[in-house]
């Protein structure tokens, strides 16, 4: 894995040099999100698990990790305002106590084979909760095929963190069948899709960087450690898958926060800024409507860009859309995009993952 230090300017404009960069298709995989999600709703729609219990969902547990739980982030973000039990997201192998016969656990993994996800799922059959499971395959399907769950199967072979459309719209299927949201979804779901469909026509490969914001927004970040910063809950999570796919596309470190906890503390990190972060840069991600719906929420993001403005590099990008999935999904894209580009700025395949590979393997070898 090589590291391009000075990339050449016009790179993100020769089609040719991108591809070589990228012999494993993530842009691809990034172009065609826009169709995974359509087709994701129509695979999650077809799947028909059986009649639907009656005992009592009184809370939803997704346990994931990485690229499979940040879905389970973003359908947290929509139950708070579209259920009325609590949901939470357990990236872990054991769960929360709370879990019992009337939790409904959504086991997420792509693969099937993420030893803390098959780990948290044996320990829901234990505590006798009701499971239903979201993966391509592998043993995680075999063991909810074994135990009668009911699981939604989505396409394989790709890169968990390209298959959020798959492991999202599977997720908010199984809250539909379980009569667990308050309301039909399904205008604010066509807005999405609508939406993805043209973003991939302004953020995609042909649109030249400087009528291209993913592609400007990557050129800007270019040699910089960026920090992402959300305000709204949903914005924090953005924020956090941001920072994923520069961690595993670009291989750069990021970092993430939300506001306003970031305000009672981080804030005052960048006093020495100059010293100890010269190159890092902030992105705020803001939201269209903020101004007329959570004005002091609006008002804390412009008062901590003006006090920690002269330390750093700032810039905001503003998601487009009316409902609040059309919303997040608009930055989720945006981000997506800019993390691919950032890899071949940075002279890197954006698909390998040789850290995690190395990691998974060393822990399937471990006997303990
Ligand atoms: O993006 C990745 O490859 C990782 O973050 C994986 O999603 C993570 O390791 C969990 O694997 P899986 O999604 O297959 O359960």
């Amino acid at each position: 894995m090589t590291l391009q230090i000075a990339p050449r300017q016009d790179l993100l404009d020769d089609p040719g040099a991108m591809r070589d960069l990228d012999p494993s298709g993530m842009m691809d995989l990034t172009v065609g999100f826009a169709a995974q999600c359509r087709e994701a709703v129509r695979i999650a729609a077809a799947f028909a698990p059986g009649p639907v219990p009656q005992r009592p969902v009184n809370n939803v547990v997704v346990t994931a990790l990485g690229g499979s739980a940040i879905g389970g982030d973003l359908l947290r973000c929509l139950a708070a305002r579209e259920t009325d039990v609590p949901l939470i997201v357990n990236r872990d192998y054991t769960l929360p106590a709370f879990v019992s016969k009337d939790t409904l656990v959504i086991a997420a993994s792509y693969s099937g084979g993420t030893e803390e996800t098959l780990a948290a799922y044996a320990q829901a059959r234990q505590r006798g909760a009701q499971i239903v499971c979201v993966t391509s395959g592998g043993i995680l399907a075999d063991r909810a095929d074994t135990d009668g769950a009911p699981v939604w199967r989505i396409p394989g072979g790709q890169p968990p963190r390209a298959s959020t459309g798959y492991l999202f719209f599977s997720m908010l299927a199984a809250l539909a069948w379980r009569g667990l949201l308050r309301r039909s979804v399904d205008a604010d779901v066509e807005e999405t899709l609508e939406l993805l469909e043209d973003l991939r026509g302004e953020y995609g490969p042909s649109v030249a960087t400087d009528a291209n914001p993913a592609k400007a927004l990557a050129r800007e970040l270019q040699g910089r450690v960026p920090v992402f910063y959300g305000a709204q809950e949903y914005l924090g999570v953005v924020a956090v898958r941001w920072k994923g796919q520069y961690n595993e596309n670009a291989k750069s470190h990021a970092f993430a926060n939300v506001l306003p906890e970031q305000n009672h503390n981080e804030i005052l990190a960048w006093a020495l800024a100059r010293r100890q972060a010269p190159r890092w840069s902030v992105v705020y991600l803001r939201d269209p409507r903020e101004r007329l719906e959570t004005p002091r929420l609006a008002h804390r993001v412009d008062v901590t860009a003006k006090v920690i403005g002269r330390s750093v590099r700032s810039r905001e990008v503003v998601a487009r859309g009316e409902s609040l999935l059309a919303r997040m999904f608009s930055l989720v894209y945006l981000g997506d995009f800019a993390s691919v580009y950032a890899a071949y700025l940075n002279g890197i395949d954006p698909t390998i993952i040789p850290g995690i590979d190395r990691l998974k393997s060393a822990m399937r070898r471990f006997k303990g």
